[in-house]
């Protein structure tokens, strides 16, 4: 009889590679799918960030495989050798957690260029890069699962956002398409949208006043910020097979700020 996911960890054995895993949600993100048995890639920019996360994941699960890669998931190229160092690493990839990003919050009069671009090679283009990188390898192996972590600000919009809610609105519609376009292939594509959540990028944001935590806390239903550990939760489900049949869906994980028409 086959072992059941509750039984063995939902992802026991399988690859799981995370972008933006130095910090804030792709860290936490690592943690629980550690929790479950997942043999890890670590992708970043920050290559102390990403030694300090490995050296943590193997303290915190002790065994646990933990293979780091530094790239840029803007550079098309770098892209391209990390999925083949981690192709060469481990031979396969179960699940693509997308989720670098940065924030760019500025009005759109202000808005420069370069700030443009920058927001829409990180946020947006990617995101492809890596899905199609992933998808060449899953498709090899029969399947896989893509979760990219958009934003409840893919869905709703919010002034000086202009290129953060058009690259997240972007990353929707590219998880849409690539879900149909995928299916065929066993790839399930699905878009993960937070609310506000309390990481170095929105403290960051909050320290230098362009965002005011208490006027957040007060148009959030559930009354607080979220927590890296929520949303990865949220990443669990979405990448195993109680989400068998979910794809091609942006799943908000906001506290019921976008339900929220009230102030
Ligand atoms: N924190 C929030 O409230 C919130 C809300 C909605 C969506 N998000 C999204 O969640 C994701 C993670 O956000 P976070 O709050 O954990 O941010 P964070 O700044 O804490 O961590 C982001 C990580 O991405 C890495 N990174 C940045 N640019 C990169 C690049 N070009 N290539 C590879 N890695 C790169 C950073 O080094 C860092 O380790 C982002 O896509 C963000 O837009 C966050």
């Amino acid at each position: 009889m086959a072992i059941s996911e509750e039984a063995a960890g939902k992802h026991a054995g399988r690859v799981v590679l995370c972008t933006g895993a130095a910090q804030g949600i792709g860290r936490a993100m690592l943690d629980a799918f550690a929790e479950q048995g997942a043999r890890l890639a670590l992708l970043d920019i920050d290559a102390a960030g990403l030694a300090n996360a490995r050296e943590q994941l193997q303290q915190d699960h002790p065994g646990v495989e933990a293979f780091c890669v530094v790239a840029s998931v803007s550079d098309d190229v770098q892209v391209a050798r990390a999925f083949d160092a981690v192709r060469a690493h481990y031979g396969r990839l179960d699940v693509l957690l997308n989720n670098a990003g940065i924030s760019m919050n500025k009005p759109a009069l202000d808005l420069a260029p370069a700030d443009w671009r920058r927001a829409i090679d990180i946020d947006l283009s990617g995101v492809f890069y890596c899905c199609q990188q992933a998808a060449r390898l899953m498709s090899a192996s029969g399947g896989g699962v893509i979760v990219n972590t958009a934003s409840m600000y893919g869905v709703v919009a919010a002034p000086e956002r202009a290129a953060y809610c058009a690259a997240k609105a972007g990353v929707v519609a590219l998880t849409k398409s690539l879900a149909v376009e995928w299916a065929a292939l066993g790839i399930r594509v699905n878009a993960l949208c937070p609310g506000y959540v309390r990481t170095a990028l929105v403290d960051a944001l909050i320290a230098r006043g362009a965002l005011d935590e208490s006027r957040i806390q007060a148009r959030t239903p559930a009354g607080r910020l979220g927590t890296p550990k929520e949303v990865a939760g949220v990443a669990c489900f979405l990448a195993s097979d109680a989400a068998a049949y979910v794809t091609g869906h942006a799943m908000l994980a906001d506290g019921g700020w976008t339900a929220n028409g009230y102030l």
